[in-house]
């Protein structure tokens, strides 16, 4: 039985979920930790088994098998005293369209033995302004921000939100991002997903790559992949007729930057800027270049991808 027995236990704790449809195998052997006051985010392609495997620690889906527990509590047997304790923002809104905002707060709220203040949830996801308009009349940002709101109307220690901004225009974006790190700093524990690498790299303190239902890799946004060891690219142009050294010459793009791969970043720094001092050669537009969260999840999601089309060929 995984307990919170000492306190320390993770929010979280998954071991060996699997979840299958039919012959579809959605959640192939999912292992998760998370911690108390953690941000957390799922990353993983269209049909990878974020959703399935957030709504199983829901409560919302049953588990074929594996051990789970949120918040000491077995969603599978004990969902309705892990009911009062979650938020949860579905992939899908689904709240009564012709309620007003604060109607629609009010009320989710009074399912709960200790709501937050109705008000303070609605300055807190930035729906001040509308908190007398009806659902209906609401853009869909706005919507995703009411849905936000009915997550944190019970005062949950841990919320669940499933793709949070998909649909937000970018200055929306920033301000939900600013309302999950304000939970963050309210104590509160989050699990997202999300199809958006800035937005894990803003918000999580990890993640996890899922894909075909497993977990490929997780860690830290800055370390996934040991991305922070990546070989590094300088990049650099210089005006037509001149030659580099040889050896930091690169390749040049169309864009006309050359790019050189470097395993000793200083060394060849500081030979590239020796050069162009001494030859007073101006190095437009030098930058050091490493693989970005994107592409180390495009490489992990990849090769999972070949791995299986290997393993059904
Ligand atoms: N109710 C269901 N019945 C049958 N198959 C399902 C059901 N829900 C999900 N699946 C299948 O399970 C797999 C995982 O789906 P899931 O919704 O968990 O993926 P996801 O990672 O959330 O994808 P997305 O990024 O598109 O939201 C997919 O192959 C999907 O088609
Ligand atoms: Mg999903």
């Amino acid at each position: 039985m995984l307990g919170d027995v000492d306190g320390e236990s993770p929010a979280v704790k998954v071991r060996g979920l699997v979840k299958s449809y039919g012959r579809v195998q959605a959640v192939a052997g999912v292992d998760l930790d998370i911690s108390h006051g953690e941000i957390f985010a799922l990353l993983g392609p269209n049909g990878a088994g974020k959703t399935t495997t957030v709504e199983i620690l829901e409560g919302y889906r049953r588990r074929d098998g594996g051990e789970v527990s949120v918040l000491g509590l077995d969603p599978g047997r004990q969902r309705r005293q892990l009911k009062g304790k979650i938020g949860i923002v579905l992939q899908k809104t689904g709240v009564d369209r012709y309620l007003t905002v604060a109607e629609t707060v009010r009320m989710f709220a009074s399912y709960y033995p200790r709501p937050r203040s109705p008000e303070e949830v609605i300055d807190l996801v930035g729906l001040t302004g509308k908190r007398g308009a009806r659902v209906t009349t609401l853009s869909g940002g706005q919507l995703r921000r009411l849905d936000m709101a009915v997550a944190l109307a019970g005062d949950p220690e841990l919320l669940f939100l499933d793709e949070p901004t998909t649909g937000f225009d970018p200055s929306a974006r920033r301000e939900a991002w600013e309302v999950v790190k304000s939970l963050a700093s309210l104590g509160k524990t989050v699990l997202l997903t999300t199809h958006y690498m800035d937005e894990a790299q803003y918000l999580a303190d990890r993640v996890a790559v899922i894909a075909d239902g497993r977990i490929v890799a997780s860690g830290a946004p800055s370390t996934l992949g040991h991305r922070d060891h990546a070989e590094a690219r300088i990049r650099y142009r210089v005006p037509d007729g001149t030659a580099p050294p040889e050896k930091l010459a690169g390749t040049a793009g169309g864009d006309g930057y050359r790019e050189v791969r470097s395993a000793d970043l200083v060394r060849d720094l500081n030979q590239l800027t020796g050069w162009a001092l001494e030859s007073g050669v101006a190095l437009d537009g030098l930058e050091v270049v490493r693989p970005t969260l994107e592409d180390v999840y495009l490489r992990l999601t990849g090769e999972s991808a070949a791995a299986s089309e290997r393993s059904t060929a």
